[in-house]
């Protein structure tokens, strides 16, 4: 896969219903019968629901602290991104119900809420600057998720579409917190520096969680369990290996999201019109 780097279009942020039933339950090994590939979904999406209200209120405090000449400009971007965080939040909800009553625990949410409360009282560009990290990790993954969709399998199709808008949504509104940042006045030297600190964060965490999914799962130490990480990861089409140059990007001080392909994001929306229904922003 060969990504382009081009700028992407701007268009207005859309909310959009989508049009899944996530009041079914999940299967145990939904993502193509594979225990480790659901587990790493699983555990992406217990850290959803908090970390879209720590990102959406980190934006949302960052707008207001800009004066108005500053916020007019990105005002409507502000809103799409804060309309399209609260609906993933409210659907990985639903699905997070389901994995309790499989027998899962998210121990991620409890840990990262209370490492989210020592900001409180820190100037707000530390909050925008940890969310626009976290947005460049999302992105990332996003458009890995929408080349490589088929490693999704066709065993729930429901969830599939769901991972699927997330990602091309994730893609979308990608340059928004960045911007707040940028509007703010946040320095490079800050930005990379809270990029250093979300990258440990973040993958000790999603690895702890996914260990302990599989762990609760009983499919922590079989062998098809490695084989499928190893492969998954580390591959030639691997999320680790894929990801590794267009995450270094950020650390770039000219670095803006846009300047990573978002097309994968705008074909899906263009193709599967036919799962959501716009609702404005
Ligand atoms: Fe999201
Ligand atoms: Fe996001």
């Amino acid at each position: 896969m060969v990504r382009k780097r081009t700028i992407a279009a701007m268009t207005d942020l859309v909310v959009r219903r989508l049009l899944v039933d996530m009041e079914a339950p999940i299967a145990r090994h939904w993502c193509a019968g594979d225990p480790f590939r659901t587990a790493l979904f699983n555990a992406l999406s217990m850290s959803f629901p908090f970390g879209e209200q720590f990102f959406i209120d980190s934006v949302r405090n960052g707008f207001k602290a800009l004066a108005p000449e500053k916020q007019a400009p990105i005002q409507k971007d502000v809103q799409g991104f804060i309309g399209q965080e609260a609906t993933h939040r409210r659907l990985h909800s639903l699905y997070n119900a389901h994995l309790e009553t499989l027998g899962l625990f998210n121990e991620w949410a409890p840990r990262a809420e209370a490492r989210l409360k020592r900001l409180a009282d820190l100037d707000v560009r530390h909050s925008v600057a940890i969310t626009a990290a976290n947005e460049h990790f999302t992105a990332l993954m996003a458009d890995w998720m929408l080349h490589n969709a088929d490693l999704f399998g066709e065993s729930d199709p429901r969830l599939v579409t769901l991972w699927l808008w997330h990602s091309a949504e994730e893609s979308e509104h990608k340059s928004i917190a960045f911007d707040v940042y940028t509007a703010l006045d946040g320095t490079h030297e800050w930005r990379v520096r809270w990029m250093r600190r979300v990258t440990v964060f973040f993958l000790t965490d999603t690895i702890r969680q996914t260990v302990n999914n599989l762990h609760r799962d009983g499919t922590l130490w079989q062998w098809r369990t490695w084989k499928s990480a190893a492969s998954f990861l580390f591959g030639k089409r691997g999320l680790v290996r894929q990801n590794y140059k267009p995450w270094r990007e950020y650390f770039r001080a000219d670095f803006h999201p846009s300047q990573q392909d978002s097309s994968a994001s705008e074909n899906w929306l263009k193709d599967h019109s036919d799962v959501f229904v716009p609702v404005g922003a």
